[in-house]
């Protein structure tokens, strides 16, 4: 088969911060495809640091030619940043997205000119190549579609599947996974119906807006995962323990019971939230079955580093899982119930609170450790 599309991939190895939340240790990638047929249409722009490289190499492939259609799959800049530049260079192109599509891309960018509005459904015919589009709305803004081509068998998927990490050699799941519950996975539901949405059609390509073109084995495996994560579903057993504390007192009862588990052969994993980014831990209180919160008492409250992961947490829909609680505190405990009453409040689904409630008061004691072990118990079960 011809080759009829071109991925234009991009990675920033500087950035630290992806969308002002989220470290991105390994960088972060920017992908935009062309389909050239008869009619030649370009899938989405890029962001702003990578815009001059895209619409160099752009020019290069195009060989004199111009485009018919600019598809706008998802209107955040990441993805529309080179529209601009893109527009003013070719600007009899067409502009192709949705009836929320638009309103949003002209409060960024002011009115555009040439537009085509779709709806879910349509086929835009290419040549050979078409492109029908399905709704996505939420994945991650109301205003995202993707689009299926018939021809090559191939998603353009916006941000599904896409990942945190610049094209590399490294593996698709990890970052993959903490990108989608960090960023999509309050809107599993959604995620869910667009899955059913694909069911019947052959994907052999799935052209992300982030991360690798993913091809063969890779296909079947990301969408595999994102039937489990769009469910919420639990992929490995295992105990996340999340500490937050003020002097230690509270990590140390976590590193207490991490060594109790892993002493039974329980799988654990030990965070300390005052340390690493809470979206890393979401990631794998997601990826197991198990969970326990750790915090000490502050101004009465749950110490805050634990409060923030915790309504973060709840707010991605976190469900189907066990918990255990310990908590700490000076003089009075507050956290433990506190983290209770917030899990209650969220209506978290499925969540067994398990174990006792293990009330530290300043620093571990022979009686705290005795619960401890009972907890641990509990959750080698
Ligand atoms: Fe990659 Fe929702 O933007």
């Amino acid at each position: 088969m011809e080759k009829l599309i071109t991925h234009f991939g991009y990675n920033d190895s500087e950035v630290r911060i992806f969308e002002g939340l989220y470290p991105v240790p390994n960088g972060m990638a920017y992908n935009s495809y062309l389909i050239k047929d008869e009619k030649i249409a370009v899938c989405d722009t890029v962001d702003e640091c990578v815009t001059a490289q895209w619409l160099a190499d752009l020019e290069v492939a195009l060989d004199g030619a111009k485009p018919d259609y600019l598809i706008v799959h998802h209107v955040e800049p990441d993805h529309s940043y080179g529209m601009g530049a893109f527009l003013a260079k070719y600007p009899d192109t067409v502009v192709v997205g949705n009836a929320k599509t638009f309103p949003m891309l002209e409060n960024f960018y002011g009115a555009v000119e040439h537009k085509k509005v779709v709806a879910g459904g349509e086929v835009l015919p290419l040549g050979k190549t078409s492109l029908q589009f399905t709704m996505a709305a939420m994945i991650h803004w109301p205003e995202v579609m993707v689009s299926y081509e018939a021809y090559t068998k191939s998603l353009f998927a916006a941000d599904a599947f896409g990942k945190f990490g610049v094209i590399d050699d490294e593996g698709w799941a990890c970052e993959a996974r903490r990108y989608y519950y960090n960023i999509v996975g309050k809107y599993g539901v959604q995620v869910q119906k667009l899955l059913a949405s694909l069911g019947g059609l052959e994907i052999n390509t799935i052209y992300s807006l982030h991360g690798p073109v993913l091809t063969g084995e890779l296909v079947k495996e990301a969408i595999d995962k994102y039937v489990i994560w769009s469910q919420w579903g639990v992929e490995s057993s295992g105990v996340i323990i999340a500490t937050a504390g003020a002097h230690g007192n509270t990590h140390n009862a976590g590193k207490e019971l991490y060594d109790m588990l892993t002493a039974k052969g329980v799988k654990a994993k030990l965070f300390d939230l005052t340390e690493v980014d809470m979206s890393f831990v979401i990631e794998d209180a997601f990826k197991y079955d198990k969970l326990v919160l750790a915090a000490a008492t502050y101004y009465s409250e749950i110490f805050p580093p634990m409060e923030n992961f915790l309504r973060m947490l709840l707010s991605k829909g976190y469900g189907n899982r066990k918990v255990g609680i310990i908590e700490n505190g000076a003089w009075m405990a507050q956290s433990g119930k506190k983290m209770l009453a917030m899990i209650e409040d969220a209506k978290a689904k499925n969540v067994e609170i398990v174990g006792p409630m293990v009330t530290i008061k300043c620093a571990l004691n022979d009686d705290t450790r005795a619960q401890l072990a009972v907890l641990a118990d509990e959750l080698s079960k």
